[in-house]
């Protein structure tokens, strides 16, 4: 049987690969793909998503509109690295309308395909966590009835991207973030900022990886331009870790969940968000010492293979 994905995507640059991945992936089926704010407002990243899928020739997986800000922090994008329109700032006149969206609601979308499909299906969130945290205060039986949740976001060493100590997707909603982390009970693996920065992509690789003589290597060549000159500069270099590549932050989430050995090492540990600090408001808190006396443990990935990873990609792209 097919792994059955629900896709909740805030669809940039990263989100885009994911998506491809998955398409690529021939045992995994996407049931559908439910869209929040995040790197770009909502009405981009619906039509930047519909705009993958038709690269990819599946417009037929159904695309649905979520929360278009989030629960209570003030809206924000992330437009220096994915472009103002959140895919790189490289229209295309023939991309497919608005018109093509489903018309029920991106909440209910997760929360009718998880009932009609009990314990069956891999929630991969790589947006802010808006929608998840809807769907749980709409359904409070939604997060046991899904097989596992991956989610790219948040921290593990008080390293940000968007504020001091804090990762684009929890710092673009604390609060969801916060709700997400304390009521989903299954199965949940973490793809924090570190991580991701820590696994970045070699250049070398990149170069080869995008000269495929394809449609959709020509494609993702043209929607990473502008992140790939940011992820290049002297600035963003001291923001990352390692400094030796691109981060497709949201692949590694999106791999993880399509195929079960990818994660080579992780940890379990109850984990929360800071809700309040001055510098830390969106920070991912780990809790070694068990202080919160939480039952729920996540995983947070620390490795993955490599180069099954690296080969994923080179199929998302053929
Ligand atoms: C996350 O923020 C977004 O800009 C990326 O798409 C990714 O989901 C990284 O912090």
């Amino acid at each position: 049987m097919k792994k059955k994905l629900i896709l909740d995507v805030d669809t940039g640059v990263d989100d885009a690969l994911g998506i491809m991945v998955a398409l690529a992936d021939p045992n995994t089926e996407i049931l559908g793909i439910t869209c929040c704010h995040g790197n770009t407002m909502l009405e981009n990243v619906l039509k930047n998503t519909l705009r993958v899928l038709k690269e990819c020739n599946r417009l037929d997986i159904p695309v649905y509109p979520g929360c278009s800000c989030p629960l209570l922090a003030r809206k924000q994008y992330a437009g220096d690295f994915h472009g103002k329109d959140g895919l790189g700032d490289v229209p295309d006149p023939n991309a497919p309308g608005l018109e093509l969206l489903q018309k029920k609601k991106a909440v209910q979308a997760m929360i009718d395909i998880v009932k009609e499909n009990p314990g069956e299906v891999t929630l991969v969130a790589t947006a802010p966590l808006t929608n998840l945290a809807v769907a749980v205060q709409l359904d409070p039986y939604f997060p046991q009835r899904l097989k596992a949740l991956y989610i790219m976001g948040g921290n593990t060493e008080s390293r940000g991207n968007t504020t001091v100590c804090g990762e684009f997707n929890f710092v673009a909603d604390p609060e969801a973030a916060y709700i997400v982390l304390d009521r989903y009970t299954c199965p949940t693996y973490i793809a924090t900022w570190e991580f991701t920065c820590r696994m970045s992509l070699p250049w070398s690789f990149c170069d080869q990886w995008l000269a495929q003589d394809t449609e959709k290597a020509a494609f993702l060549k043209k929607i990473t331009a502008l992140s790939f000159k940011r992820a290049q500069s002297k600035d963003y270099q001291k923001e990352i870790i390692a400094g030796k590549g691109f981060n497709s932050c949201d692949t590694y989430a999106m791999a993880a969940a399509i195929d079960d050995t990818l994660i080579t090492e992780s940890e379990e540990v109850a984990v929360s968000v800071e809700l309040e600090g001055t510098y830390t408001r969106g920070m991912m808190v780990l809790d070694y010492m068990e202080l919160l006396k939480k039952k729920h443990k996540a995983f947070i990935m620390k490795k993955i293979d490599s180069e099954k990873f690296k080969q994923m990609l080179m199929n998302s792209l053929k």
